[in-house]
């Protein structure tokens, strides 16, 4: 047995409850300032007041093995990355000057480039290949402070190619550091091969690729693009339902681009959460807070599509749970750092530092299923957190475009 002390800590967690948090409590943050965590083999053993818990530890056999002093900074739980693309070959920089020049994301797609562009990329790359360009882009996560992240697959589109990445996702959560959730996405777009035909493809999912993902046991989730051009509200209750016979539990790329009743949809189904939901309707965002499901926002794409932030505070005031996530992948959004969607959620999503706390740590563990053991610092926890470069959390937004980080812990050891 191993026992760590951490002293002096400003500490800022969130706490969880039998669901995940929303309306008023998201933006309640209790604060212990001159805090200890008592660290057993990697989980949190005793958080609270300094004072209490050293003379706890005082009057008991046991010895810490050994003593940290964080000096007062603020600490926060790790981020909780919910919503990834992370696992692909090759990036995607000349669309994006595409993009740029003011050709639509859904039209760089529909022109077979986007999403299958990245779909040749995986499909020409080795297993190894895959898991090294990968690898490299859950490191820089986690120096941005993210202690667990949700990896979806998807650019393989084929049942060969789609079970070789879970396979990486699942060496992925082996080899790195970090907590990882595989989430299958074969519904992501329709292939080449299946261009005009795309009910041909949903019979494929729901026949070939789906029995096969549960077979390999790897995923926990299964996501849906429910897009115009992609996958339609009828195609994706179809998708969504059949993996739920086979136990994954159904989340839903929901009205990113145009509203289709995504959102709808998602709480319909009951789904564990709906994504990106920029434009999502007045009655979506009532089916979400109706349905319990955790409206997971994804600030970084909107800012890189060059497209109005979803309507958090709407959401937030109508009892929707939120949470944060970076969509990190190579077309719509190439970014990996949950500092900077924090700092959008606050400065353009009108959240406040604590709600985007609560959305970056705790409301993202429940939206992949982790809270009971990641997303705030509670005894029997991992001892993921992050020690801030300030005062307060409010220090992510305000020193926005940095790093305000002085530390990355995992499991109560140093990996950032
Ligand atoms: O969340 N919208 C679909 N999927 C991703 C983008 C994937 C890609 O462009 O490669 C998203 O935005
Ligand atoms: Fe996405």
């Amino acid at each position: 047995m191993t026992l760590k002390l951490f002293r002096r800590a400003h500490i800022f967690t969130p706490e969880t409850g039998v669901a995940p948090t929303f309306g008023g409590a998201q933006g309640d943050i209790p604060e212990i300032v001159d805090g200890c965590i008592l660290v057993r083999d990697g989980r949190v053993a005793a958080v609270g007041a300094g004072e209490k818990i050293e003379k706890n530890i005082a009057g008991r056999s046991t010895d810490v093995d050994m003593e940290i002093d964080l000096g007062g900074a603020a600490v926060i739980p790790g981020f909780v990355d919910p919503h990834t693309h992370a696992c692909f070959a090759a990036r995607r920089e000349g669309e994006f000057s595409m993009r740029l020049a003011g050709k639509p994301y859904l039209e760089i797609l529909k022109a077979g480039g986007g999403i299958l562009s990245s779909v040749r990329a995986v499909r020409a790359a080795s297993e190894g290949e895959l898991f090294r360009f990968s690898k490299a882009l859950l490191e820089t996560t986690l120096h941005y402070g993210t202690t667990t992240i949700e990896v979806k697959s998807g650019y393989g589109l084929d049942t060969e190619n789609e079970l070789k990445m879970l396979g990486v996702i699942d060496r992925l959560r082996r080899e790195t550091p970090q907590s990882v959730v595989p989430t299958f996405m074969g519904a992501h777009a329709v292939p080449e091969e299946y261009g005009g035909k795309p009910d041909e493809y949903v019979r494929l999912l729901l026949d070939e690729m789906l029995p096969a993902v549960r077979d390999q046991g790897v995923a926990r989730f299964c996501d849906v693009f429910c897009e115009d051009g992609v996958f339609s509200v009828e195609q994706s209750r179809k998708i969504l339902n059949g993996a739920r016979e086979l136990g994954l539990k159904p989340k839903i790329h929901a009205d990113e681009v145009n509203d289709l009743g995504g959102a709808a949809l998602a709480g319909e189904l009951r789904a564990t959460s709906a994504e990106h939901l920029l434009a999502a309707s007045d009655a979506g965002i009532s089916a979400l807070a109706d349905g319990g499901v955790v409206a997971v926002l994804l600030p970084a794409t909107a800012y890189s599509l060059k497209k109005s932030f979803a309507r958090a505070r709407t959401m937030i005031d109508r009892g929707v749970p939120v949470a944060l996530a970076t969509d990190l992948n190579p077309g719509s959004c190439f970014c990996a750092s949950m500092p900077f969607v924090f700092s959008l959620a606050v400065m353009g999503m009108n959240m406040t530092p604590a709600e985007a706390l609560t959305g970056a740590t705790l409301n993202s563990a429940w939206a992949i299923g982790m809270e009971k053991e990641v997303g705030s610092l509670e005894p029997g926890k991992w001892a993921d957190f992050v020690v801030l470069d300030g005062e307060s959390p409010a220090a992510l937004a305000y020193a926005s475009g940095t790093r305000p980080i002085l530390s990355v812990w995992k499991r109560g050891e140093k990996v950032a």
